[in-house]
């Protein structure tokens, strides 16, 4: 089993979308997928709320389709009548669900106790960079906090890499963010970019993933590409 973090603290550079996505995807490349909502904002609950869930029901757990599943961890904690999130009480949490061999935990825009616990508990987090001028700002910070956990609470933790999020190829602007995000963090950063695309947006509105609500959509294709990659397939 592998537990990858989704994790940035700067807020809106498509770390839900990416946790959504990235598990639907590898969920269709036959893993068994358990997928943490660690945010108490619970955007990652919203964004499958359509899913297999015809009610709309707020469920502790349930399947989002075959090989997927999603645990709300507030719903867990709000049931146990805990207000402060602990690894403990995570482990309590999945515990039941651990026959599957991939765990990604979509992470708050925090350092706090959430977000510090996604990284105490993960083997690896993924970092999404937002495609825009101040992309690298508060990168330094992110990776002086995960330097942090690996030398305190986690050894095991690595930065699985960085990806480029909401990229558009045609804004000269976002040519040269990307170029510098390359330059900076080299081959820790994803060949797989995600293009900005209105569906991923559309998509989470209407409570699917982007594969079920328009799978030849670029966006549905690149979270494929990343799963692939994530897997470690040649490009
Ligand atoms: N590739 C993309 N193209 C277009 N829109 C996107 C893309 N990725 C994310 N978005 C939109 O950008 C907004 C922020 O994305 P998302 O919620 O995934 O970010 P987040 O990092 O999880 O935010 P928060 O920090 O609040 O948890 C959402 O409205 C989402 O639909
Ligand atoms: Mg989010």
């Amino acid at each position: 089993m592998r537990i990858t973090s989704i994790a940035n603290q700067k807020g809106g550079v498509g770390k839900t979308t990416t946790a959504v996505n990235l598990s639907r995807a590898l969920a269709l490349r036959a893993h068994k997928v358990l997928l943490v909502d660690l945010d108490p904002q619970g955007n990652a609950t919203l964004a499958l709320q359509k899913t297999e869930n015809p009610q709309g029901r707020e469920e502790e757990c349930r399947e989002v389709c075959p090989g997927l599943r999603l645990l709300s961890f507030p719903l867990f904690l709000r049931r146990k009548g805990h207000r402060t999130p602990t690894f403990s009480l995570l482990q309590e949490a999945w515990e039941p669900y651990l026959e599957a061999d991939r765990v990604i935990l979509d992470c708050p825009p925090r350092i706090d106790a959430w977000g510090l616990l996604g990284l105490e508990a993960s083997d690896s987090v993924l970092i999404p960079v937002q495609s825009e001028f101040f992309a690298m700002q508060g990168l330094a910070q992110m990776l002086q906090v995960v330097e942090g956990v690996r030398s305190t609470r986690n050894p095991k933790l690595n930065v699985e890499g960085f990806l480029l999020t909401m990229v558009d190829w045609r804004e000269p602007l976002h040519r040269d963010v990307v170029e510098e995000v390359r330059g900076h963090l080299k081959e820790k950063v994803f060949w797989t970019e995600i293009p900005r695309d209105l569906k991923l947006a559309e998509a989470t509105s209407h409570g699917l993933p982007a594969w079920d609500y328009d799978p030849a959509s670029p966006g549905a294709l690149a979270y494929l590409q990343l799963a692939r990659e994530v897997d470690g397939d040649e490009p």
